[in-house]
């Protein structure tokens, strides 16, 4: 069977630890979109494991696939498994042979052309890694695969007809002299820095045809996990436009970025990863933002009044990106946010961690809905500017007290305090989702399991 983890925010709500916990049951375990944007973290015991490639299985040792929906930096990926392996790891990952590659010039394109947005507000303050330029050399046809960078000679036919694009681009359009940005825009390096990747893959055997690999895998028995990356409300359909990834981290995303059928998705489980209140890391709406966060947070956006329990939240909770290390922007839960995800992606369980960061706070807030033009909303709407003329509605809970987490890990439900196991009772009773988990730190053991979704 399937098991898919979906991010149900902004990212970062603690999909890599949901998969390392549910993940002992898994076979395989699949990344379906993203690239090295993402930022899973795995903690077992003092160990902390940040993967923005490897697919979160490998600290279990599960086989990984890197799927036709990814955007791949195979030096981020050779890096990465570098690394594991220098820590003991033996990871063993499969790239699809469909899945796009993340050249140079589409990082520096990233940048360039953030820049240019910012003087009309329409930057999504991105990670800077290529991943949107990538993506729409992928739908204007004109982008190179992995599949490309073992046959040299289609590698060099679409690497000579993209490159004098791209300068033109950079030169003409946004007037940057793209030689500034040493040899990301050079042919000659950039096809022997594509023919060594390629070399790497070939030796390695790394290249798959990534829904084949699955499907036989699925037939013998085999349990598949998929692993989102990002999160529903920066999903490049779903998500508060264009302030978004360019992707899909919602669950229809699994079938399509890995190569089996919707039905294959829909017949497993499809756990939304909840964090107990909220993080974004870039520009865009943020209607319970706590505080602000210049650079990120939009003018008018934040309670500024607020910024100490923000500052406090962001503390306690380690909220500084794993990938840029920027602050991340905090704010209370936002349950239309949720009922979006759980639509979108048709949760079959939520998984709500982080409980134990709000411990202590006398109250805790939640969006329950919001406000617009006079009529209560208890979903999103569809575009950023309404989005951002809506009043919430908050409802209040008490707070509950600090505890000795790993202790309530052990003893289960019961044992978490009674007004945070309200609050949870809420979010699950709204949504019309069961809780499979409840995460109470960033350990593999401090997470207390109601049921486990290949049982
Ligand atoms: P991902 O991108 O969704 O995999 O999440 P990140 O790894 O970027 O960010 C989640 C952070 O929260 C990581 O540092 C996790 O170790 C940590 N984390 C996950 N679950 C919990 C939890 O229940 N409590 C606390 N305190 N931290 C958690
Ligand atoms: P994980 O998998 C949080 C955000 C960026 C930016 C927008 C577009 O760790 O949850 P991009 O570089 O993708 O073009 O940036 O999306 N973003 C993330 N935010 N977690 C992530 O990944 C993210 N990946 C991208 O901050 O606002
Ligand atoms: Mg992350």
């Amino acid at each position: 069977m399937t098991v898919t983890i979906v991010g149900s925010q902004l990212g970062d709500e603690g999909k890599g630890g949901v998969v390392d916990l549910f993940g002992d049951r898994a076979d395989v375990v699949a990344r379906y979109q993203g690239g090295d944007n993402a930022g899973h973290t795995v903690v077992l015991g003092d160990t902390e494991y940040k993967l923005s490639l490897v697919p979160s299985g490998a600290v279990r040792g599960k086989v990984g696939v890197l799927g036709n929906g990814c955007v791949v930096n195979p030096e981020t990926l050779f890096s990465e498994i570098d690394e594991l392996r220098e820590r003991g790891l033996e990871p063993e990952v499969n790239v699809a042979e469909r899945a796009h590659v993340i050249m140079p010039y589409h990082r520096a394109l990233d940048g360039i052309e953030e820049e240019a947005k910012s003087d009309a507000d329409l930057d999504a303050g991105t990670t800077g890694k290529g991943i949107g330029p990538t993506y729409e050399d992928k739908v204007g046809r004109r982008g190179i695969r992995v599949g490309d960078l073992l046959a040299p000679d289609s590698l060099e036919r679409k690497l000579s007809y993209v490159l004098p694009q791209k300068r033109a681009l950079c030169e003409s359009v946004y007037g940057v002299e793209p030689d500034r940005f040493d040899d990301a825009f050079d042919y000659e390096s950039l096809l022997s820095l594509a023919s060594e990747y390629g070399e790497r893959f070939r030796e390695e055997g790394m290249t798959v045809d990534a829904g084949e690999f699955l499907t036989e895998r699925i037939d013998a028995g085999e349990n598949v996990m998929f692993e989102g990356a990002q999160g529903t409300v920066i999903d490049i359909d779903h998500g508060d436009y264009p302030y978004v990834t360019s992707s899909t981290p919602t669950a229809g995303g699994a079938a399509v970025g890995t190569g089996v059928g919707p039905t294959v998705v829909g017949r497993g489980e499809v756990i939304g990863v909840v964090k107990a209140y909220l993080t974004r890391v870039g520009t865009g709406q943020l209607p319970t933002e706590l505080g602000s966060v210049e650079g990120q947070t939009p003018e008018e956006g934040g309670r500024p009044e607020e910024a100490n329990l923000a500052t406090y939240i962001r503390d306690e909770g380690g909220e500084y990106g794993t990938v840029t290390g920027r602050p991340r922007r905090v704010g209370w839960l936002d349950l239309p946010m949720l009922r979006h995800a759980a639509r979108v992606s048709g949760f079959t369980g939520i998984v709500i961690g982080h409980v134990d960061v709000l411990a202590g706070l006398e109250e805790v807030e939640v969006g329950h809905s919001y406000t617009i033009d006079g009529e209560e909303l208890l979903t999103l709407p569809s575009t950023s500017e309404r989005w951002a003329r809506c009043e919430v509605n908050y409802r209040t809970f008490d707070g509950w007290p600090e505890a000795d987490w790993s202790e309530v890990a052990t003893e289960g439900y019961d044992a978490i305090p009674e007004n945070a196991r309200s609050y949870l009772e809420y979010v699950s009773d709204e949504l019309g989702v069961p809780i499979y988990a409840v995460g109470v730190g960033p350990g593999r053991e401090q997470t207390v399991v109601l049921r486990d979704p290949f049982e």
